[in-house]
Order: structure tokens, then sequence, then C-alpha cells
């Protein structure tokens, strides 16, 4: 007995002209029209490669309007838009929809809420640091209020791609390197973002991404070949979506990359064995933006009408804005060289996904008066700045910090006045204006300080600066990276702090007075010399709407800093990939010269993952596991052994001592964050199941070996207890 949403599906697919039904693969993106003879993506690349200036941009810009191809709208050849972040413009569009098409079929739109929509919180790698799932989805639900009243249903989002590399600039987009603390990170977002029940107005479709492995790019540059081993596939990348789609994320969107030479959008092992018939999965896909015409550059499509017919037989269902589908499957069909039942397969799955919505009974979910109602509200604003507080590392405190209120202090560096770029990358609903900068912050607070930017038409102002701390008793020195420095298209060969940003820190460090840095960045950086120099450092990364309070409440303590890495800071780019869960070798690195390692750089990274200071201090002890049914039982005792109340985050790391395949030599099994008072200890307790000891041998089995297991606990993944267990299975 079919279900009545399935009988409506089936009842409207009947109805359908193929046109129709190919309409609703058709995802526009709006295109930006004005007094410029080129199109809107070759204005940008003029403006990238310095053809034209960023004010003779922002010139032409404010001729622009965007396009929203009513016609074709009116005509059923669009089913979703991406990028429309407006209630006026959705429902305007939404009612062309609904009102002048032949079946009055309504619209998806899609938007990237990938930090926030206006209320923009930290970007994703700096909230990972907060180790907390509940935060997540705190901030995931919040984003999906403000976006759903702008007229947004589906976010693109979560980013769970595992990133190692840290020249890759969408490192900045998801939870790091860690494989389970991705899985974590997305699960929770899937959560925060879609709510209990999809036909709630405030709910807003996950679409995880990117599927899968774009974050394993060779060289760590963007969209490059993704190449390796299946067992490293299915233990270290493809979890992470797994647990995006177990919180039963709604939608899914390929990877730009190519995965062992099959680009993953006309991928069907991917799209259709792993995700549908593996997983389970039964929603729908989403092309990355162009990808479908952009295999023809991969070299497996032969040309647009050949891309378009692989992605409809991998299972890609929309097409975002490369009109591959829209030009072809006509043709395709209509020749019997594409079967109509694959296009019918991907029409109910966009159907089923817009019923969820309760988009047919309520197109219209929201309105303008209610978007303005919504948008950045106080409490939205408070959460902002929790989490920006729970995100910023403590890197480094030798006596220095808290700050406190009777010093005097000087900020010297742009980033500590630039408001707009603490939004990040992938800020798009978000405005620089709605942002606090560390100065605006402080002057909204009333302390005192002198400022400089530091850094005049490329060159240090040693002596303004000089006289700018002459008085001061504590110097803020903010550097870091731009928002653009980060996010898509963005790698780098060279991950170290710009030269003249060192020469800034040298001259401050030669005027004697403690310098503490602030750090604006969206990637790790290698920072040796700073680490060094400086005795203070707060890894503050783009922070987000409360950029500048948050930073002061660490500064001052009146939050106890308490994140914790969650990728691994090298000390320089010649390292990446460097991460912590990796392989020994049959020559570990060390101070013999026949070993795995470098000729001129240490072996360690300057900053370990997991790792990150409080203002007061824990100590581990009594670490002890034992074997239970099905999982095996660690115990540690932690202590607060300082002067003030601070949240630990306790990781808990295994290693399979000796197996068929060589294992990491610790891999994140679980963590706990934990609160304790000045002098209070507690035993915090970790069940480790048999799952997460088992791996993959040569032949893809997997397995679970008995023998000799350790299990490390403390607050890095270089700093641990250690216990080894003798597991027998079976
Ligand atoms: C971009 C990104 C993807 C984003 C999409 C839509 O190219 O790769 O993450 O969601 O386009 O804007």
């Amino acid at each position: 007995m079919m279900d009545v949403q399935t009988q409506k599906i089936e009842t409207l697919l009947a109805e359908m002209t193929l046109e129709e039904k190919i309409g609703q693969l058709q995802q526009c993106g709006p295109s930006l029209v004005g007094a410029f003879e080129v199109s809107f993506e070759e204005l940008l690349d003029m403006m990238f490669d310095g053809r034209i200036s960023q004010e003779e941009f922002g010139k032409l810009m404010s001729t622009a309007e965007q396009d929203f191809h009513e016609e074709d709208l009116r005509a059923g050849k669009i089913g979703s838009y991406n990028g429309v972040g407006d209630a006026l413009t959705a429902n305007r569009l939404q009612k062309i929809a609904v009102e002048e098409t032949r079946l009055g079929i309504p619209l998806l739109f899609g938007y990237d809420v990938i930090h926030g929509f206006r209320t923009v919180t930290p970007i994703p790698l700096a909230e990972s640091c907060a180790w907390d799932p509940a935060l997540w989805q705190r901030t995931a639900r919040m984003s999906a209020q403000e976006a759903t009243a702008a007229g947004v249903h589906m976010t693109f989002a979560p980013m769970v791609d595992v990133a190692k590399d840290a020249r890759w600039g969408r490192v900045s987009e998801g939870a790091g390197e860690d494989t389970l603390l991705n899985g974590d990170y997305g699960a929770a977002k899937v959560r925060g973002f879609q709510g209990d029940d999809l036909a709630q107005t405030d709910a807003l479709v996950a679409c995880l991404k990117h599927f899968s492995a774009y974050g394993a790019g060779e060289a760590g540059k963007d969209y490059n070949r993704v190449d390796m081993s299946l067992q490293r596939l299915w233990e270290e990348y493809l979890p992470a979506y797994k647990a995006c789609i177990d919180a039963g994320a709604r939608a899914v969107m390929p990877a730009f990359n190519d995965l062992n030479g099959v680009p993953c959008t006309v991928n069907d092992w991917l799209l259709r064995a792993v995700l549908r018939d593996e997983w389970g999965f039964d929603g729908v896909t989403v092309s990355d933006a162009n990808a479908i015409a952009e295999c023809v550059n991969h070299g497996v499509a032969a040309d647009r009408q050949d891309a378009a017919k692989q992605a409809l037989q991998a299972g890609v269902d929309i097409d975002m804005t490369s009109n591959a589908y829209s030009e072809n499957l006509q043709g395709l069909i209509e020749a019997g060289e594409v079967a109509e039942a694959l296009l019918d397969e991907a029409v109910q799955r966009i159907l089923k996904l817009k019923f969820e919505l309760g988009l047919f009974d309520q197109p219209y979910r929201t309105d303008a008066e209610k978007e303005k109602l919504t948008l950045v509200k106080p409490e939205y604003r408070a959460l902002a700045r929790e989490a920006a507080a729970k995100s910023m590392v403590l890197l480094k405190n030798e006596g220095i910090l808290p700050l406190q209120p009777q010093q005097k202090i000087a900020v010297i560096g742009g980033l500590a006045d630039d408001a707009g770029q603490m939004t990040g990358a992938w800020a798009i609903g978000a405005l620089g204006e709605d942002c606090v900068s560390l100065t605006q912050a402080l002057d909204a607070q009333g302390i005192a300080y002198a400022y400089h930017p530091g850094i005049i038409d490329g060159s240090v102002a040693a002596d303004a600066v000089n006289q700018a701390v002459e008085t001061a008793d504590v110097v803020i020195l903010a550097i870091g990276e731009q928002k653009e420095e980060s996010g898509e298209a963005a790698s780098k060969a060279d991950i170290s702090l710009p030269a003249i940003q060192l020469e800034l820190a040298e001259t401050l460090v030669r005027t004697g007075k403690p310098v503490v840095a602030v750090l604006f960045n969206g990637r790790p950086l290698a920072i040796p010399t700073l680490a060094e120099q400086v005795p203070a450092i707060l890894e503050a990364w783009h922070p987000g709407l409360e950029a500048g309070n948050a930073i002061l409440d660490l500064l001052y303590g009146t939050v106890n800093p308490s994140a914790k890495l969650t990728t691994t800071f090298p000390h320089t780019t010649g390292q990446c990939p460097l991460y912590y869960d990796h392989i020994a070798t049959g020559r570990p690195g060390g101070k013999s010269k026949f070993t795995s390692k470098y000729l001129d750089t240490p072996l360690e990274p300057v900053y370990p993952f997991g790792f990150g200071l409080s203002y007061t201090t824990f100590a581990y002890s009594d670490l002890w596991a034992e074997k239970r049914a099905d999982a095996v039982r660690l115990t540690v005792t932690l202590k607060n052994s300082g002067n003030r109340a601070g949240e630990e985050i306790v990781q808990c790391y295994v290693q399979d001592k000796v197996a068929k395949r060589a294992r990491p030599v610790k891999r994140l099994a679980a963590y706990r964050k934990v609160l304790l008072q000045p002098g209070e200890a507690v035993a915090v307790e970790f069940a480790v199941p048999f799952e997460k000891l088992g791996y993959y041998d040569q032949r893809m089995e997997f397995v679970l070996e008995s023998g000799a297991f350790t299990f490390f606990v403390g607050g890095n993944s270089r700093d641990n207890l250690a216990e080894t267990v003798d597991l027998r299975f079976g």
C-alpha cells in the first residue's frame, strides 16, 4: 500500500512532461548582469589578476542586478535556486512557480550557510576546536532559524572533508584533520540545521559535502586529484560522511575532485553502491557548482552531453548551474541513450524532499517582516560570542595573561581594526559591519588603548609603532591572514607568516614590552619564530560577529580558554601534510640519521593536534583499562591543580600495536569536556567499542584482530598517560 505522499508524487510525475521533469533537476544561480560587457566570473578573474582594481570592480558591481531567469521559471524549467538569500525575492520567485507554471510545483532555495547566515559564527575549523557537539548543534539551529526566515530551505553544509594538509584553503570549512571529530561535528550540524521535523518552517535541509575525500587533494591544491587506497578511504575519510547520513542528512553534494581517477560527480560506485545501496541514503544529490560540465575538463566526458549522461547515470539528481542537464537530457532520452526511468528517479527524490519540507502545502514559509525580526537577535549575538570564546585556542602564555584591568595596552596591527575580516571565508550572508573588531570592542567596553596598524604601505612604521607602545604595559599584536586567504580556491604553497608581519613582531619584541600575539587565520600557520619570540599567543581564527568581545573575554579572563587544536601546526610548509595519526614506518623519525625526517626541520610540530592551554592547570593520574563484553572501558583521574575553574577536553587515543597493515601511532577514539573547580578531582570514563579497533586488510575485509592495544589519555595528542591491554576477540 503506497503512502499518501508517494501517491501524490506518482500522480504528479505522471502528469509531468519531459521538459517539466528536466526542469526539476535544474538549479539556477542568479547571474549578475550590469553595465559590463563580460560575465561576472570574467569580471572576478579580472579583479583577482589585477586587470581591474577592487574599486573599479566595486563600481561595476554597483550597476549589477541579479537575473533570476523568470521566463525559464514560468516555463517550468527551474526546480531550485542557489544563492537567493532574502524572503522578498524568494517569495516573489515562489509565487511565479506556484501560480504561473502549469503544475505549480514549489521551488527549493539552497544557500551556503556554512558558519551562520547573518549572525556569522567562528569558521568551522575554529568552532571544531571547542570539541563540543552540543555547541555545534546550537549554532546550527540558530543559523537555520535565521536562514529559513530569509527564505532559505537548504544549506550546502556541513562540510566534513577530513583535511590533513594545511596548504588547502578549505581546511577552514571543516573540523580539521581527525575522522571522529569531523563525523561528530557534521552529525551535530545536521541535527541542528534540520531539527526534528523538516516540515517546521525553521527546518533547514542539510546537504553534507563534499562527497568524498575532497580534503585529500594532492599537494593541498584545491580541486586536485585524490588518489588513495580504499582501506584509507574507508578508515579515514568516509566515516565522517556516514555519520552525517546516520544523523539524517537529506542531501549530499558530490565533490569536485576525482576519486582514484573517477570524478565524484560521475562516480556511480560512490553515489550508488556506497551512498544509496550500502548506506541506504534516499535523499537528494546536488552537484557542486558547474561540476557536471567540468567532467569534460577532467577528461572523462567527451562533451557536455556525455557529462550529463554520465552524471544522471551515476545518480546526480540536481545540476547546480552547469545547464548540462537542461541542454542535453531531453535529446539523450528521446534518442534512447538515457532511460527516462533514471530521470523519473531523480524527479521523485526532488519532489519527495519538497513534500518533506511541506512546500506543497506551505510554499511561503516566511516573509520580510519575519526575516527582519529574526536576523541578528540579541540572543544570537550572545551565542556567537560564546562560540567564539570556546573556539579560540590559547597556544602560549608565559605569565602574561589574563590581563589586568589597570594595565595600559597598545594594540598594533590592522586586523585588530577591521570588522569585515572577522567573518572569515564563506560568510556570504553576513555583513562585515555587523561584526565587532577588537578595537570596537575596546571602545564599547571603555578600555583605553593606543592603536597603530603597524604596517603602512608595505613597510613597518617602526618609529610610529615604538611611539604607540611607549606608555603601554602590554602590547596586543594582531596578525595573520585576510579572510580571502582561506576558503575555496585559496590554497597556499607557503603557510608561514608574511615576512613583514614577522618584522613587525620583532620590532615590538625589541621594545621589551610583553607582547600578546592574537592570530586571525583560516588554516594552521607555520609560526616557529613567533612561537619563540612572544610570551603569549591566542589563536583567534576568523571568529565571526562577536570577534572583539570574545577576544577580550579571554584576554581579561572573563572566560577561561578551553579550546584545543583540531589541526597540527607545522614548523614549515615543507612538512605538509603533517598530522597526528600517522603511521610509524620502518624507521620512525628520531635522533639517528637514517630515520624518517627532514635534515632542515624539527620532527615535532610547533603545536600538536589536541593542544590548548587554560588559565588553570590539570593533572592526570591513575589510568586504568579493562576489557568489557563489547568495549574497552577506561578510567582516569583528572584534577584541576590550578587556582580557577576551567574546562578540560580529555582525549582518549588508541594504537593497535601489531596488525597486518600498519596502524596509526594513535587515533582519537573518544573525548570528553569536563568542568572542574579549583582542586576538584573526578574519575573520567570512556568506553571504546571494539569496532573502533578494527581495520581493513589487503582484501578490504574488515578485521578485528586479537593482540596488544595501547590506550593514551591526556589533554592533547602528545602528552598522555598510556595503558596497554592484551585483547582477545572471538
Ligand atoms: C562552491 C563550493 C561548494 C558550494 C557551492 C555552492 O563551488 O565548492 O562548497 O556549496 O559552490 O555555492
